[in-house]
């Protein structure tokens, strides 16, 4: 068994744990593929010695499309099926959409929802002849509503939610599963790279998971072949708040709480 987990080092640096351990730890051979060789490369022999699969690195940038028909040619050139995808790489940009930097708005639908929609061809077809494989896709309780002030990201992620729902029914009678997985806060570099964000201020501690519990969350609702995965009571609480709310006051009530 196989699996290629595309970026979000939900773990790498600071983080001890992430869907790539959790992959290992059960034998599948991984593939990590990200931007960072280094990291990815030390990430990769921690794995190996830890639990006795094979680990392969593959650097490259996901909003790259030339960069990721390399990444496809590559893993197959590796003589991999691969059994179980996760699409995770990303990053958020937020505030005033008419003051944000275009290039990264486009850069962001890239990695988001460009990248796991190519991943998700080339690795598909494989799953189906087999009759076996799990696609993991991190989307975000953003992706569960539009948010103002997040607006390229909260609808980045809403392709993800749909993308995978409506995939997971197309292919579930042929033994494959597609999974949203859908995080509130986590402590990861996430908030680094996405510079002052208000949300981050904005959440309860309540909220916030730890990147360990979010990935087990991801795996076990991956096992179970869940269409859609909330970890953490409080989110999924506010998550189904939020469900019954009609569109125009979740707006009002985002627009207002995360106004930069
Ligand atoms: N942290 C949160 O609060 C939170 C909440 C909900 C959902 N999420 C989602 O969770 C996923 C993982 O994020 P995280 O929290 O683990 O953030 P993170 O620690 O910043 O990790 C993001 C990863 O994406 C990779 N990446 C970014 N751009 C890339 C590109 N162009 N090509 C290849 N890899 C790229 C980065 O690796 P390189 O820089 O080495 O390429 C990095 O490892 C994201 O999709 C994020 O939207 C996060």
């Amino acid at each position: 068994m196989s699996a290629v987990h595309c970026a979000g080092h939900w773990s790498l640096s600071r983080h001890r744990y992430g869907h790539r351990r959790e992959l290992a730890h059960r034998g599948h051979n991984v593939t990590l593929v990200a931007r960072r060789e280094e990291l990815l490369q030390s990430l990769a022999d921690e794995i190996s010695a830890k639990h006795g699969v094979t680990a392969d690195v593959i650097a490259c940038d996901l909003a790259d499309a030339a960069d990721r028909a390399k990444l496809i040619e590559k893993v197959h050139r590796n003589g991999r099926h691969v059994d179980v995808l996760v699409n995770s790489a990303g990053f958020a940009t937020g505030g005033r959409y008419v003051s944000s930097d275009a290039d990264r708005e486009v850069e962001q639908v890239r990695v988001l929802v460009e990248a796991p929609v190519a991943l998700t061809s080339a690795f598909l077809p494989g799953m189906v002849e087999r009759h076996q494989g799990a696609i993991l896709n991190v989307a975000s309780t953003a992706g569960l509503q539009p948010m103002p002030w997040s607006t390229g990201y909260s609808a980045a992620k809403a392709h993800t939610v749909a993308f995978s729902q409506a995939l997971s029914a197309e292919v579930r009678r042929e033994g494959i599963t597609v999974t949203a997985l859908c995080p509130g806060p986590v402590k990861t570099d996430f908030w680094e790279v996405a510079g002052d964000q208000p949300i981050e201020k904005a959440m309860p501690r309540l909220l916030w998971r730890s990147p360990a519990a979010v990935a087990k969350y991801g795996i076990k609702s991956l096992d179970r072949g869940h269409r859609l995965a909330v970890p953490g009571l409080a989110v999924r609480l506010l998550t189904f708040g939020g469900s019954l709310t009609p569109t125009g006051v979740k707006l009002a009530m985002f627009e207002r709480s995360m106004r930069p």
